[in-house]
């Protein structure tokens, strides 16, 4: 566990460390110290800029390159951080390019006991992203590790920064941070040791932990009071589902969020099987349950002023002689059938119960994540996620949030003419669509049918960014990511006004 604090020295030649963190642009005649490491260049006689420079490094986003210091500063190691082009002035920094770099440079620095960054922060605001990029970079998952050979996250993280408010700043990175650790744990969680129940358990003693009222239904409750769609996904395994219900309330709240997330702890696709090269990391498709659980998480240790509902639909989609098979029927909670053409379209039969069963809740939005199709990362890519509404302006808000965020969402449309290829011949709607193009927008177009007129919907499609298959980049590690989970407190955030 890293820890982090605050020092306003104004000294950082002085500053006692290991590995003292500063930032650099890209200049005319080589790198140029961004703001935070005054009086280092005086410290290293000038030399700075032509040592990097003879190195290779440009002052570019991501890099990182280390100097031994010699005995001319306190910390025998100055590591040296790329922030691409400075902005006009020192209060303009982008937040996640400050988050980018101190996760990019503590990550380098793991095996590091302490690391002081003395990164441009004019403001509580920068001293918050640089917290939040330097935990969330600090982040490794050793659980199932025997050989000890990963070396240790940094120890302890000091901030070098006068900024006003910095503290408290410091302390809701904190608590962001711990909530995107814990859903990045959960999705890395193998499915032989996270199935429906043992995520609700989990919910119940995290959640009641954090402050939130926490209700399951399991599978006898959930055939008892119509949850279809979670039922039928979930009866092909002998792991049966579950549906968890997460409360917070607030008594000077004016309005209620919900949301809904996906939780299939693992998609083998059911009867309509996956290939083995897409099934791997199926592991991962409970991320939109991981993002409600850890946005609710956070909502209740912050004590927003809001009503805030996190519903996580969990099952396991397993093909077996109990399975749901290609053609059955079944009848959702929002009372609607549905023909079930593909058992791997499972998400959005889960869903459709949570959705529902949110509406009842009366909630001012709700808003549906969930890793539902590969046509997301086909259309934008790995790192950006989808956002789809029936109302344009929480679309806007959704990704307005998402950037503040520094996640990646863009908004999508829902073309009426798809509609029509969800007919079908036997039930109310058909979970499938016969083409594959725009499988994003269709799925969020059966999402739509089963939202009640005159409630405010928006659903993310996070597919490609809740886990990272290729190398870790900035703040991000491999493996789970933990997406989405800070737009949604943002969201929340702003519900609180
Ligand atoms: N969980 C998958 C979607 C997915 C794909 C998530 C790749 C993460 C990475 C989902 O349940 C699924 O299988 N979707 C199908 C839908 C299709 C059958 C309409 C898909 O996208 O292929
Ligand atoms: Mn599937
Ligand atoms: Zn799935």
């Amino acid at each position: 566990m890293t820890t982090v604090r605050v020092n306003s020295t104004d000294n950082v030649v002085s500053f006692e460390t290991d590995a003292l963190v500063v930032g650099v642009h890209p200049g005319e005649d080589g790198p140029r110290l961004a703001p935070g490491a005054e009086g280092l260049d005086d410290a290293l006689n000038g030399k700075l800029a032509a040592t990097l420079g003879a190195i290779g490094v440009k002052g570019r986003p991501g890099e990182v390159a280390k100097v031994p210091t010699f005995g001319a500063l306190a910390a025998p190691l100055l590591v040296v951080v790329g922030l691409g082009d400075a902005p006009g002035s020192d209060a303009d920094y982008d937040p996640e390019t400050l988050r980018r770099a101190a996760g990019s440079a503590v990550r380098a620095l793991a095996g590091t006991a302490r690391v002081a960054l003395a990164l441009p922060s004019a403001d509580a605001s920068r001293v918050g992203a640089l917290a939040l990029g330097g935990l969330l970079g600090a982040y490794s998952f050793t659980k199932y590790r025997t050989n000890g050979e990963q070396p240790a996250p940094v120890d302890e993280l000091t901030l070098l920064s006068g900024a006003e408010g910095a503290q408290a700043a410091v302390e809701r990175a904190v608590t962001v941070s711990e909530s995107v650790s814990l859903v990045r744990d959960l999705v890395n969680t193998p499915p032989s040791d996270l199935w429906p129940a043992r995520f609700a358990e989990i919910a119940e003693e995290t959640g009641a932990a954090a402050g939130l009222s926490v209700e399951v239904l399991d599978e006898t409750a959930l055939k008892e009071g119509g949850y279809g769609g979670i039922v039928a996904v979930g009866q092909g395994s002998a792991n049966p589902p579950r549906l968890v219900r997460l409360a917070y309330s607030h008594p000077e709240a004016a309005k209620t969020v919900a949301f809904v997330g996906k939780g299939i702890t693992f998609d083998s696709g059911g009867l309509s099987l996956k290939p083995s090269a897409s099934m791997d990391w199926m592991k991962s498709d409970m991320g939109g349950a991981g993002a409600v659980f850890g946005a609710l998480v956070a909502i209740a240790k912050l004590g927003l002023k809001v009503n805030a509902v996190g519903y996580l639909c969990l099952a396991e989609n397993m093909p077996s002689g109990t399975a749901q098979r290609p053609s059955d029927v079944f009848t959702s909670f929002a009372g609607k059938t549905v023909e079930v053409l593909d058992t791997d379209a499972e998400g959005r039969l889960v869903l459709i119960d949570g959705i529902a069963r949110a509406a009842q809740d009366s909630p001012d939005v709700i808003v549906d994540i969930a890793t539902l199709t590969g046509a997301q990362i086909v259309a934008l890519g790995w790192r950006t996620a989808g956002v789809m509404s029936n109302d344009d302006a929480l679309r806007a808000e959704v990704v307005e949030v998402a950037g503040e965020q520094g996640e990646g969402a863009w908004g999508m449309p829902l073309p009426e003419e798809l509609r029509k290829g969800l007919d079908s011949p036997v039930a109310d709607i058909a979970n499938l669509h016969p083409e594959r193009w725009g499988g994003m927008l269709t799925a969020a177009i059966f999402l739509r049918e089963f939202v009640p007129d005159g409630v405010r919907w928006a659903h993310i499609d996070m597919a490609g960014p809740a886990f990272n298959k290729g190398e870790a980049h900035g703040y991000t590690p491999k493996g789970g990511t933990g997406a989405i989970t800070r737009t949604l407190l943002g969201l929340a955030e702003r519900y609180a006004g």
